[in-house]
């Protein structure tokens, strides 16, 4: 796992396809049947990409303060954003908008310094040799059910079709690795539909990085990936290893106008607080207009983090995983020479902000935004048990930031939580 990945702690993910034509919900919407797949390919002749600037995508991805970005090449509907040649199902062959989206992203992300991302999906519903097997070769008693855009309705099963299959999507790939520069990260998604066995894992891995060997790639590769990808609902319990929690603004990826459930800014902000307060990043999703412009309150999302990580940042980049909740009730982060703890204190206090089990002497707290210094005091504690106090901090709601506001606590060694159960004190 390269080291830039944990390192960036905000991504921003990219669902832009001819979906957004018709707003409707991304491949889903064909698949589950609530239009027909002629219906859903109709919208390839409403792809313009007219206002498409890759370089305004790029600097208000880096006004966002993410420092990668992840473009949705090909979603589980098949259509590709590139010129392709191993498919005419390309919005520069088949939509008015007639130019390569994936080429005009991937130069103006690198020329901001962004690491580039590629969504790519190993589900493909529209291509004929796709629905040739069941996951894991296992025919379903039931053939009622199945879908005729991921396996046979007969039951019947092509292997070498399927392997055909399986060429089609290294050659895409192939063209995603070699014709764009450096990829830094794959993002798959799909596996589900089929078996380790069936994606030919770990061959298919190695394929992948014999292109790049620094590659990143998600986990969404029935477990052959570098780091998980929760989706949607916050972890709870730390995913373990590298992770990525990913998740919409409102609650579509692609471009729906009617969702208008959208998240506020300090819920954002909140939500990116919690993935590295335990230790992971946050890939942020917009969904741009067909025409590539994008919705401003998407746009104002991703400006309103960028100001609060910019004034923030010291709390967010070249930290880590902070502390259990046990001991502040709220998230954290920590300096890398441990020495420094950021609290991030999501309500208004109302006299005192409050951490326990924390061993170490304080040298100075700060609000990091105002840098107006607080004062503390410990109560209780066993110093000859070495069990700490509970250490109070003089905080009123003027010392808050309108979003969420950190509190620096700079210590004098490196940091150390009590983590026992208390003790009778027999030696007073
Ligand atoms: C799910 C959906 C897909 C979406 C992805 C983003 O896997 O199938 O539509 O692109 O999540 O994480």
């Amino acid at each position: 796992m390269q080291k830039w990945f944990q390192d960036a702690k905000l991504g921003i993910f990219i669902h832009y396809g001819i979906y957004a034509v018709d707003g409707v919900s991304e491949s889903w919407s064909f698949y589950n049947g609530r239009i027909s797949y002629e219906e859903y390919m109709k919208q390839l002749n409403g792809f313009t990409a007219s206002r498409f600037n890759a370089e305004k995508w790029a600097d208000l991805i880096e006004k966002s303060g993410a420092r990668y970005a992840v473009l949705t090449t090909k979603h589980h509907d098949g259509v590709a954003l590139w010129d392709t040649q191993y498919s005419d199902l390309n919005v520069v062959k088949r939509t008015p908008a007639n130019r390569d989206i994936v080429r005009e992203y991937a130069e103006a992300i690198r020329e901001k310094g962004i690491y580039l991302g590629m969504y790519f999906s190993l589900i493909d519903w529209s291509h004929p040799d796709y629905p040739n097997v069941f996951e894991g070769g296992r025919v379903p008693e039931d053939l009622s059910g199945v879908n005729p855009h991921s396996s046979p309705v007969d039951g019947v099963q092509d292997q070498e079709k399927w392997k055909k299959f399986l060429e089609f999507n290294n050659n895409q790939l192939r063209e995603i690795l070699t014709n764009y520069g450096k990829v830094d990260l794959l993002w798959f998604d799909g596996d589900w539909e089929r078996s380790a066995e069936q994606w030919n894992l770990p061959e298919f891995k190695h394929y992948l990085q014999s292109f790049n060997s620094d590659i990143i790639i998600n986990s969404r590769l029935q477990g052959y990936g570098d780091y998980k990808t929760p989706e949607q609902g916050i972890p709870i319990t730390r995913p373990e290893g590298p992770w990525e929690f990913c998740t919409t603004i409102n609650t579509s990826w692609g471009y729906v106008p009617t969702d208008h459930k959208y998240k506020s800014l300090h819920q954002i902000i909140r939500m990116f607080c919690d993935c590295i307060s335990m230790g992971g990043n946050m890939l942020l999703d917009i969904g741009p207009r067909e025409d590539g412009t994008i919705d401003k309150r998407q746009e104002d999302i991703l400006l309103g983090l960028g100001a609060w990580i910019r004034t923030h940042e010291e709390a967010v980049f070249g930290t880590g995983e902070g502390i259990m909740s046990r001991y502040y009730l709220g998230g954290s982060t920590v300096s890398e020479d441990r020495k420094t703890l950021y609290l991030f204190v999501y309500d208004n206090p109302k006299e005192r902000v409050c951490i326990k089990g924390l061993c170490n002497k304080i040298r100075k707290i700060t609000v990091l935004h105002s840098g107006k210094e607080l004062a503390h005091e410990i109560h209780g504690g066993v110093p000859w048990f070495n069990i700490p106090g509970t250490t109070w901090i003089r905080m009123t709601p003027e010392d808050t930031h309108e979003q969420v506001t950190v509190l620096k606590l700079e210590l004098e060694e490196e940091l150390e939580m009590y983590g026992g159960s208390g003790a009778v004190v027999t030696h007073n």
